[in-house]
């Protein structure tokens, strides 16, 4: 490899590296999202109370039943146990037999309990006369032997009322998530529950806030910003389950959740405010996608005036996101608790509108496009019509002017391999491109080794190409790894994930070690290598965890490779992916420097076999290594390890 310190290189998009994000394998709900009561508002199932359970010790006997609404087949006169439009069912507890009787919830695949840490509880409950008195509040084994917090409120008769209380384990315990959060009684009587919640300690503490450890893993990846609410969740099977965006704001009590496109019902607890602060807490941009008027199942909305009320719908959103307080939305932001208007330079019109059969695509992103520009001119718009795997580029481009072009790629390792060059020969005068999903996608639910080979060959052909790529971010970002219980299904829905968790604990895929690696070392300019003798292979079987699809090329490279280089630092970052069963060594040439520094540092990710992967109960096998070298210079050579990703930092003086 001949680094050319001498040629003119692209500048490398300060938005290079972001995130992906949307409500798929329970990144919210179970994920990401803090809160720990599963089905809080009763909806997630119309035939049973999911998640929740009748507790009945100490001789005591009742049970459990939802009511509500009409919207879940009960009989209409009990939808006045309704708070609000929005908390329309509630779980009613029948208590025949005095004793320990009352509720529990199971939490999304247990509720995780951790020494000295204090829950902050809530809920709304009524009763009838009788039952007025003390509740009591805990949070315990799932056997009900070990309690590990507890407290008491007292319940008074009449209309629905809010209790709270905080819930503080003690220093000794061992952290466990088989554990579950019950409210008790010791009298008869008919009680009722609405909008049951528990908060453990948030990231900044945020009161409806996220995971800490979630959150340390995305800003560990440096990213620059946040491509929200999706993906399909945007979009939802139909237009009326799209994402609701305006009945996620507000206080928890007015938002009803909504029905998910990947199998379960979003609480919308992470609403759009939501959002917005986890890009604020990482000091990042939003990249806010709005939805298009086209739908998962094949609805669209023409283009007309049947289109407008979904335009309108867009420019309220962004003027929630950026307006002033002498604007609507603007003021309802600020009402909601955020005064500054957040920065936003991107906003997406859609999700893979190439898979609209009717291709009404593009005179809905032209309608769309003048709207908006009209209104925010300083605005970049993405149209969504590239990808998936060249699928949308059958369709025709919008006509009118676009900023960037999404495009999308799933593909083996062998794919990612052979394709890692496909950016060098795209037309320069077209758009600009953001891979706004990407991934390789093999090892589930997170990805192996191999997949992380794939991805690092794939991201150096983007950073390559960082003239044309000026965004990109991998999907899906977050999985619940929890597999199917007797009583559940299982919680992902999307093999192939970037960071995976349980209730208690997380851990990042190869695939996330070598992004991390990747935008931890990005330079602003692209350094131009000349590459000869680049060793290749024959494609086969053997190359892939996943064989779904045969490449297309016999001979792919073995030895993949990217330069960047830091204008201010003088800081040089190699990057060099060794796919190859064998150790391969690599002559680099160095031209156009005075002088190279003689030290610097190596970072390695690699695995013994292809198929090594990280779990949640493995989750350090395959990490980054570091370490200082020595014995750099204008010329140098280097042994690249079997299966090994690694990244060269040295200084140009
Ligand atoms: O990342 C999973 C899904 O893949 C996204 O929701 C969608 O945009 C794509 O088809």
């Amino acid at each position: 490899l001949t680094l050319q310190l001498d040629k003119p290189g692209a500048a490398v998009s300060p938005t290079f590296y972001g995130l992906m994000t949307e409500e798929i394998n329970h990144s919210y709900d179970g994920g990401l999202y803090a809160e720990l009561i599963r089905n809080r508002v009763f909806k997630d199932n119309a035939d049973k109370p999911e998640g929740w359970s009748t507790v009945q010790d100490a001789g005591g006997k009742g049970n459990i039943m939802l009511i509500g609404a009409n919207e879940h087949n009960v009989p209409a006169d009990q939808g006045r146990n309704a708070i609000n439009d929005a908390l329309t069912t509630c779980l009613k507890l029948t208590v025949e037999t005095a004793g320990r009787v009352g509720i529990a919830n199971e939490g999304f695949w247990g509720i995780p309990v951790k020494p000295s840490t204090a829950y902050r509880a809530s809920f709304y409950a009524k009763c009838d006369d009788n039952a007025a008195g003390p509740l009591t509040v805990s949070l315990e084994s799932n056997d009900g032997k070990t309690v590990f917090a507890s407290g008491k409120v007292t319940i008074e008769k009449g209309y629905w009322q809010k209790y709270q209380l905080t819930l503080n384990t003690a220093a000794g315990i061992k952290p466990t998530k088989d554990a579950r959060f019950v409210i008790t009684t010791d009298r008869t009587g008919t009680y009722f529950f609405n909008l049951v919640s528990l908060f453990p300690p948030t990231f900044n503490n945020r009161t409806n806030g996220n995971r800490p450890d979630l959150m340390q893993m995305m800003g560990a990846m440096k990213p620059s910003f946040l491509r929200l609410p999706g993906g399909n969740f945007l979009e939802g099977d139909y237009f009326t389950t799209r994402f609701p965006w305006k009945t996620t704001l507000g206080p928890l009590e007015e938002r009803p959740g909504h029905p998910g496109c990947w199998s379960y019902r979003a609480s919308d607890g992470m609403g759009l405010l939501e959002f917005l602060e986890w890009c604020e807490d990482l000091k990042i941009e939003p990249v806010l996608a709005v939805y298009a008027g086209y739908s998962l199942k094949g609805d669209f909305v023409p283009p007309g005036p049947l289109l407008k009320p979904y335009i309108d719908e867009a420019l309220e959103e962004i003027e929630y996101v950026t307006g002033g307080a002498n604007t609507v939305w603007g003021a309802r932001r600020i009402k909601d608790g955020h005064p500054a208007p957040f920065k936003l330079q991107f906003v997406e019109i859609g999700n893979e509108d190439g898979f609209d059969r009717a291709k009404s695509y593009s005179q809905r992103f032209d309608q769309f496009a003048a709207a908006i520009r009209a209104k925010y001119p300083q605005l970049k718009l993405i149209s969504t019509v590239g990808g998936k795997d060249g699928l949308g580029s059958r369709i025709p481009a919008p006509t009118s002017r676009y900023d960037l072009v999404d495009e999308h790629y799933y593909r083996t390792a062998w794919q990612m391999e052979e394709n890692a060059d496909q950016y060098d020969s795209y037309d320069r005068n077209g758009a600009k491109i953001f891979v706004g999903e990407w991934a390789t996608r093999e090892g589930a639910p997170t990805t192996n080794m191999n997949a992380a080979l794939g991805d690092a060959a794939w991201m150096t052909g983007m950073e390559r190409n960082a003239d044309l790529i000026k965004m990109s971010c991998y999907a899906p970002l977050f999985v619940n790894v929890n597999e199917k219980t007797e009583e559940l299904p299982r919680a992902w829905q999307w093999g192939s994930d970037l960071i995976g968790y349980d209730a208690l604990n997380s851990y990042g895929s190869p695939s996330y070690h070598a992004q991390k690696m990747f935008s931890n070392n990005l330079g602003n300019q692209v350094v131009p290598v000349v590459a000869t003798n680049i060793p290749t292979k024959k494609a086969g079987k053997q190359d892939s965890t996943n064989v779904r699809s045969l490449p297309k090329k016999a001979i792919i490279p073995t030895l993949f490779y990217a330069v960047t280089k830091d204008t201010k630092t003088g800081s040089i970052f190699i990057k060099v992916v060794n796919t190859a069963s064998t150790a391969q060594a690599v002559d680099i040439a160095i031209n156009g420097a005075a002088k190279i520094a003689s030290s610097g540092t190596i970072t390695t990710l690699k695995g013994d076999h292809p198929e090594d992967t990280n779990t949640i109960k493995d989750p350090e096998k395959i990490v980054p290594a570091s370490a200082n070298i020595t014995g750099l210079g204008k010329n140098f050579n280097r042994v690249f390890a079997p299966y090994s990703i690694t990244v060269i930092q040295l200084k140009a003086q």
